[in-house]
């Protein structure tokens, strides 16, 4: 071996140490989840609800918000977060945070009943539902039965015998019979106003001190959404807990309530929860007592020889590192994402989609594969993209995708279900989406007996396109620039609502990395706008000159690098009809006489209007949405197509009659 490969062994070798010694010692990682608005399409993925329980208007409505079965009475219902968490092992406590914007109302103006508990469980099953005075805890066979291993915060506005009043938070272990008490009228809080009032609440549980404090405070909601509280310095409860042994150490963490005789809307609207993560729950299973003597051993060798490599070895290593594709800095990036996608085990993802078998190829993107999968126990199916290895930029390009994707939200987007990293391959599993992408359903070989889409469909389907980039560019609180729009990124769901995907080249606009310099993706001809490829970079614009071709594309049934009418792209040919004043005969000519005239001239029209080569020129998304929906009319197209020149020039009054108008916001309404 030369001295380079024995540098290299010796550095990993302390790496490895030097990692251990921070998973045991200094992990502070946690797992982070922000909720609200609530809505049914959480349901089962980042929720599971037990009914009576649901999700409506936006909140968490743990017992009944209308009649069922002829009653509100004596109802209950829980929601817990869908996966358990790893809250104690051999050696520590994990620490937890939840806060939460809570509403209870006593509906007529009638005694209030029974209340609201933050709940943590060993199963999504136990025990038996309750009614009437359990808070949806426990029933009258389980109460107070140590077999349970349920802790919870209860916020009870029944005052039973063994209560201090109607209006108090309460400590409950195993049962409804508080462990610790407080009224809340001395605070000025009252649970359930006749005129609904918001409380925030803050639990936090400090694992190393055994410690819980309640924190409340009380919040405004408006229209627009609750206007949180600061967290009061002073607890309202406080309380020693030692939750090893107590629950299980794989727990779920959730909400509860009920109604008895009496009744009351219990309403969660907002819930963040934030756990420390503990080590691998299979790495502390293997622990012995021999263990920290071993890695005290570990960091006493480890350091030294650490401190004379880390000046000489780390960016060697550093690069390594990156190169094989197992970054720590990834893992721990990953798993602090906020939002809900969940880490997906390799070995999971493998049996889902038969060993990434051909037959469930769904596609190939510029990063990587796309295969079908299914998980067995849920019947859920995915699609799970799998990044090349051997893409060097892989891993940013893998961490871009996710941290925007992660964040977005939006009915016209793919949704992102969760990722999987494993020894340097990235994986991310969406929602399958089991119309396959619109190309497949305009383009086809000849002789198949497939019909092409009819006009209706086409043009909703713009339109969801349309909203979708919407929300990328205006909606979100970030500019977020699509990059790689096409027919092929365009997926469709069972109903055909068209959305968005591959955001492999998405970039937020404030990231200076927009850029084309890696080289034009292939299958891209005719979507890149040309100033692309003098600036190289992507813009919104240069998004909106995708959008057109797609326009262009949808309607003429035609790719747009398509030659044709002596023309090298489809956006030439249509050009020219438009200016012969015979635009129409573009259309797709398998539509028939079955498609609407005046639409048809709308969107081809706007198609130019995206496609002009200056980019100042072309319309905003905003208008493009009323422009589509009939609301507003297509902008003046010249009939030659304009030359492009470079650098762009001020394009005077055509640009100004083009700026976007606000818009009118009633249109999103649903
Ligand atoms: C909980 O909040 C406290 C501050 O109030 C903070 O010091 C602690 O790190 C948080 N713990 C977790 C697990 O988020
Ligand atoms: C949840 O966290 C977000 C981001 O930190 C914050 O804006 C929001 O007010 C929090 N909501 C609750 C209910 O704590
Ligand atoms: C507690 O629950 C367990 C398991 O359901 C049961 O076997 C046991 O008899 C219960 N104990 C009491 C005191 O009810
Ligand atoms: C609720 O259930 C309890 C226990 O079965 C019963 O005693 C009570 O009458 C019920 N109340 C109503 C209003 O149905
Ligand atoms: C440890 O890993 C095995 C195999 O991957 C898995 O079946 C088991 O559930 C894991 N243990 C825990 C406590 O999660
Ligand atoms: C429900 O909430 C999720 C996550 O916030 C969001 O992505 C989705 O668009 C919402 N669905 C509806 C129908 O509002």
């Amino acid at each position: 071996m030369d001295s380079r490969r024995w540098l290299y062994l010796g550095s990993a070798t302390t790496f490895a140490i030097l990692q251990l010694f921070l998973v045991v010692v200094l992990s502070q990682e946690t797992q982070k989840y922000n909720f609200g608005p609530f809505n049914d399409s959480m349901i089962n993925r980042e929720l599971y609800v037990i009914p009576m329980a649901w999700l409506n208007f936006g909140a968490l409505q743990l017992s009944p918000d209308s009649v069922v079965d002829g009653t509100l009475r004596n109802k209950s219902g829980r929601v817990f977060i869908n996966k358990p968490f790893k809250l104690w092992d051999d050696t520590r406590i994990a620490s937890f945070n939840t806060s939460f914007l809570m509403n209870i109302y006593p509906v007529v103006n009638n005694t209030p009943g029974e209340g609201i508990a933050f709940i943590i469980g060993p199963s999504l099953s136990i025990p038996p539902l309750s009614y009437g005075q359990y808070l949806g805890l426990t029933n009258q066979l389980t109460d107070g039965n140590s077999s349970n291993q349920i802790v919870a915060v209860e916020f009870d506005t029944v005052k039973q015998d063994f209560d201090p009043d109607d209006n108090h938070v309460g400590l409950d272990i195993n049962g409804v019979v508080s462990k610790v008490t407080v009224p809340l009228s001395k605070f000025g809080f009252k649970l359930a106003a006749s005129n609904p009032r918001f409380y925030m609440v803050w639990v936090e549980y400090d694992g190393v001190k055994k410690e819980m404090e309640v924190y409340m405070a009380e919040s405004q909601y408006h229209y627009h959404g609750p206007i949180v509280a600061e967290k009061p310095s002073k607890a309202v409860l406080s309380s020693h807990l030692d939750l090893k042994g107590l629950v299980n150490d794989m727990s779920y963490f959730g909400f509860s309530a009920s109604t008895g005789n009496y009744f009351e809307l219990n309403a969660i609207v907002r819930w963040n929860l934030s756990v420390e993560v503990l080590p691998n729950n299979n790495m502390s299973s293997a622990r012995n007592d021999n263990y920290w003597w071993k890695t005290g051993v570990g960091v006493v060798v480890g350091a030294p020889l650490l401190a004379l490599l880390i000046t000489g070895v780390m960016p060697f290593l550093r690069r390594k590192i990156r190169e094989s594709g197992s970054d720590p800095k990834l893992l721990s990036t990953l798993r602090r994402l906020p939002g809900t996608p969940s880490e997906f085990r390799f070995r999971e993802l493998k049996i889902a989609t038969n060993n990434f078998h051909d037959s469930n190829k769904l596609g190939q993107g510029g990063f990587g594969i796309v295969y079908r999968g299914t998980l067995p126990k849920e019947k859920l199916q995915m699609a799970v993209k799998k990044f090349s290895r051997d893409s060097i930029k892989g891993i940013s390009d893998f961490l871009a995708e996710l941290t925007i994707i992660n964040r977005l939200r939006h009915k016209n987007l793919v949704r992102l279900l969760g990722w999987c990293h494993n020894k340097g391959t990235l994986l991310l599993v969406y929602e399958y989406m089991p119309n396959g992408s619109l190309d497949n359903h305009i383009f086809f070989e000849k002789g198949t007996t497939k019909t092409p889409l009819s006009w209706s469909l086409r043009y909703k389907i713009l339109l969801d396109v349309a909203f979708a980039l919407n929300y990328l560019h205006n909606e979100y609180d970030q500019k977020v620039v699509h990059r790689d729009l096409k027919a092929s990124n365009i997926m469709l769901d069972s109903d055909f609502n068209a959305r968005l995907g591959d955001f492999g080249l998405a970039r937020t606009l404030d990231n200076e990395k927009t850029s084309y310099a890696e080289g034009v993706p292939a299958g891209t001809r005719g979507y890149i706008a040309p100033e692309c490829l003098y600036t190289g970079k992507a813009t919104c614009e240069s998004d909106v000159y995708g959008f057109g071709a797609v326009l262009l594309e949808v309607v003429c049934g035609q790719r747009p690098w398509a030659k044709i009418g002596g023309h090298h792209f489809l956006v030439g040919w249509v050009w020219q009809l438009h200016g012969e004043g015979k635009i129409l005969e573009a259309v797709d000519l398998r539509l028939g006489n079955d498609f609407v005239a005046e639409e048809a001239e709308r969107i081809l029209t706007l198609g130019l209007a995206c496609s002009h080569p200056m980019a100042p020129v072309r319309p905003k998304m905003q208008t493009i949405i009323q422009i589509i929906s009939g609301s507003v009319p297509v902008p003046q197209v010249p009939p030659f197509k304009p030359p492009f020149v470079w650098p762009a020039v001020d394009q005077g009054p055509t640009a100004a009659t083009l700026e976007c108008s606000p818009i009118n916001t009633t249109f999103f309404a649903r």
